[in-house]
């Protein structure tokens, strides 16, 4: 396929890099949590709906919008409206970057962390003995060793480093060497390990418990809340409203078929999610641990290497488990940072590495002070809330939907007339029987959907 080392080598590629993007800690950390708090398959099939209604038409929306100019956000916005204020629509997307980034990072190093101690066989150290005098002792064991590794300030940071300069490595590396050459080996590993594991857990004894509960829907749990968080959660695991997809798309080759592509990388995701949640809520069920509440650091840290620790060889399946984590994270983390970095490249001129540098070097920072939210930093609070909290929901229920929001409103409204059509059909080349009906998402849909989400608490 293409020969520029500006866009994707093939389309593989394009795919693995683009999953890459979305399949993250969105899928395998927040997801489980959504499901159990909102009634499990109600929430899997609302989600669902969500990513038809909403997700493939706003992915789609940004895919057309870098595609056409083959620039990052803000330089995509500069180009479609010259003279018009627009381009803030790209500034925030820089910044939504840069905040979700901060966190992602610090997430991304604890995830490392447990890599490093499954695999040297730390992580195990000392839970058996106390399993066994206690019975449910691993409970605590977990809680207390991960509440003690994040409230220490420096180890976490020193992992979030090695992230950053991983990132800066992969970064540098450019389009084809960087980011699709890593997705292109993670990629289809995570869903080999993921497949494995589904297959382990489901034949626990016990297992089908948790898998009955995971597909009934209890629609007694749908209230607004959860439509707004199968909302949110599109947006976050889909990795809309930030320019991720508009500054990815902007390689994409002119032959590639958006509306295909769309669709193939909502339904990898979607079934990612799906495959985690057979993957831990057999195991709850399997192991008794159906009262542990999944959310936040709970699932990942706490509840699933207790999980392991009732299985042949536990370091054997946590290494794989951390290492998959590992994987989809930094996968989206690199499309995160290269918002910022295509930014710098296409505007200032910048080398990669220099762009690289000047991204991390302030993303440093913040990333630090993420990380310390939960040591030295715990009782400083703004609004109530720690920096890790606040960049955390500032972003995912404000800034994504509002991008997003705008986007929709760009393009269907105010972007030149026929870019949408001719960027669906690939210039009437291709047949689309869908573009009728997304463009009325796009135009209509949408945008009415996101301003439901932003503007619900109001009405609380
Ligand atoms: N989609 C990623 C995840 O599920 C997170 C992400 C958000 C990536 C926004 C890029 C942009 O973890």
């Amino acid at each position: 396929m293409a020969e520029n080392k500006n866009q994707f080598g093939s389309k593989l590629g394009l795919i693995a890099a683009t999953v890459g993007s979305a399949v993250g800690l969105g899928n395998i950390w927040r997801f489980p949590a959504e499901a159990q708090a909102n009634g499990g398959a109600a929430f899997l099939l609302l989600y669902i709906l969500c990513v038809l209604v909403l997700g493939v038409p706003v992915m789609l929306a940004e895919m057309s919008l870098g595609r056409r100019t083959g620039l990052d956000a803000y330089g995509t916005f500069k180009k479609l409206a010259p003279g018009k204020k627009w381009f803030l629509l790209g500034c925030s997307g820089i910044a939504t970057a840069y905040f979700i980034g901060s966190y992602y990072m610090v997430v991304t190093g604890w995830t490392l962390e447990y890599l490093f101690e499954a695999v040297t066989t730390q992580l195990y150290h000392g839970a058996e003995a106390i399993a066994d005098v206690t019975g449910s002792g691993a409970d605590s064991f977990f809680q207390a060793r991960m509440d003690e590794y994040i409230s220490t300030p420096v180890r976490p940071v020193i992992f979030t480093v090695i992230v950053i300069v991983a990132n800066i490595i992969v970064l540098t590396g450019g389009v084809q060497k960087g980011i699709e050459r890593l997705s292109n080996i993670l990629m289809p590993m995570l869903f080999v390990v993921l497949v494995a594991m589904c297959c382990l857990t489901l034949s626990l004894p016990g297992a089908g418990a948790g898998l009955k509960w995971f597909f009934s829907p209890d629609f007694s749990k749908i209230t607004s809340d959860t439509v707004i968080n199968a909302m949110g959660q599109t947006f976050f695991s889909l990795s809309l409203g930030m320019g991720t997809l508009i500054t990815y798309s902007a390689y994409y080759p002119k032959s590639t078929n958006l509306t295909q592509t769309s669709v193939i990388v909502s339904m990898m995701s979607t079934i990612v999610a799906v495959l985690v949640g057979m993957v831990i809520f057999p195991a709850v069920a399997s192991f008794g641990l159906e009262h542990h509440s999944l959310v936040g650091t709970t699932l990942v840290f706490q509840t699933l290497p207790e999980v392991f620790m009732c299985l042949p060889c536990p370091t054997f399946w946590a290494s794989l488990f951390f290492a998959l984590l590992f994987a989809a994270a930094l996968t989206s983390v690199v499309s995160i940072m290269e918002v910022a970095v295509a930014f710098l490249v296409s505007h200032f001129h910048f080398s990669r590495l220099k762009a690289c540098v000047f991204t991390m070097t302030p993303l440093l920072l913040l990333s630090t002070l993420c990380s310390l939210s939960f040591s030295t930093l715990k009782d400083f609070k703004i609004f109530g809330m720690t920096i890790f909290g606040l960049l955390d929901s500032l972003t995912t229920n404000i800034m994504l939907p509002v991008t997003a929001l705008g986007v929709c409103i760009f393009l269907g409204w105010f972007a030149p007339k026929h870019l949408m059509k001719e960027e669906l059909t690939n210039n009437g080349t291709l047949r689309n029987r869908f573009a009728g009906i997304i463009i009325f998402l796009i135009k209509f849909a949408a945008p009415l959907l996101i301003l439901t989400i932003l503007l619900a608490p109001l009405f609380r």
